[in-house]
């Protein structure tokens, strides 16, 4: 059964720029009273300014998630301004791309902070009102690097990987109880994620894909009420081709960047 936007409360972190800010807008657009959140303020409020055309009592707050007390701040921020939170997405991610023999513990930690510890805080400190309500829908944007171990990128792929199966487990534990889990697998959709500053250019094999893609298969995943969305859809393929044999598609993938090395 799918979620009904019209009305839904929705926190979506992480929106100040790409998968979030064309969410946290179509969010709005349906309906939803939006609160957004990130780092750049004056990013964030030309989002929430679009969402509150369609939404006016949308809210935007300004917070550092690596920061643990802000994250407890803005649930409660959030709880004061909306009364509850139906919809929580944890969007705000970073990937810190590099070789592992060019990662330190310093920069793991980091990633594992921001990508998995403390969307984790704020989904602890919202879940208890959902509970209460006997509903509320949690979605995790993981990353098919959680699923394929993309090269180059080992402490964003393990954060990610934490995300997902934190995420599984928890649908689990809360089967019965009118709380629902949706993990967001995107591909490679094109956004400022492959343009931060202290990253590695990525080496990527397919076409980056627009954000309203994911975005239009993030609410049909809602209206759905499905466990695990793919963008594209056909990753869900290369996923289950990887798991079929895991020691075919490491050698595989190191011999294509191989070759594509001595070709450039
Ligand atoms: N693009 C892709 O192909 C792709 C693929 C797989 C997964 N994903 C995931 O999708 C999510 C969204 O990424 P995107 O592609 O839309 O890239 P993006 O445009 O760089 O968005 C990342 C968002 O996270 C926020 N953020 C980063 N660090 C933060 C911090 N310390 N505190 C608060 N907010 C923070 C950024 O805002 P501020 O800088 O303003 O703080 C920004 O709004 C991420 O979790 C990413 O891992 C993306």
């Amino acid at each position: 059964m799918g979620l009904e936007l019209k009305g839904c409360r929705a926190l979506v972190t992480g929106a100040s720029s790409g998968i979030g800010a064309g969410l946290a807008e179509a969010l709005a657009a349906e309906g939803a009273t939006v609160g957004i959140c990130a780092r750049r303020g004056d990013r964030l409020a030309e989002v929430v300014g679009r969402c509150m055309e369609h939404s006016p009592e949308s809210r935007m707050w300004a917070v550092d998630l690596a920061d643990f007390d802000a994250v407890d701040q803005l649930s409660v921020d959030v709880l004061d301004a909306f009364g509850g939170v139906d919809l929580l997405v944890n969007n705000a991610g970073i990937p810190k791309r590099r070789h592992v023999t060019a990662l330190n513990i310093d920069t793991i930690t980091q990633v594992m902070h921001i990508n998995y510890l403390s969307p984790m805080r704020l989904t602890m400190a919202l879940l208890p009102q959902m509970l209460e309500r006997g509903a509320g829908t949690i979605v995790n944007i993981s990353s098919i690097a959680a699923q394929l171990s993309a090269p180059g990128e080992a402490a964003y792929d393990a954060s990610k990987a934490a995300l997902t199966a934190f995420s599984e487990a928890m649908a689990m534990d809360l089967w019965e109880t009118g709380i629902k889990l949706m993990v967001v697998y995107p591909g490679v959709i094109d956004t400022d994620l492959f343009s931060l500053p202290d990253n590695d250019i990525p080496d990527l094999p397919v076409t980056a894909e627009p954000v309203s893609v994911a975005v239009d298969a993030i609410l049909g995943g809602l209206a759905s009420g499905a466990a695990q969305v793919y963008v594209p859809e056909y990753f869900r393929d290369i996923c289950t081709s990887k798991a079929q044999d895991v020691a075919a598609f490491l050698e595989n993938t190191a011999g294509y960047l191989r070759d594509h090395r001595a070709a450039t």
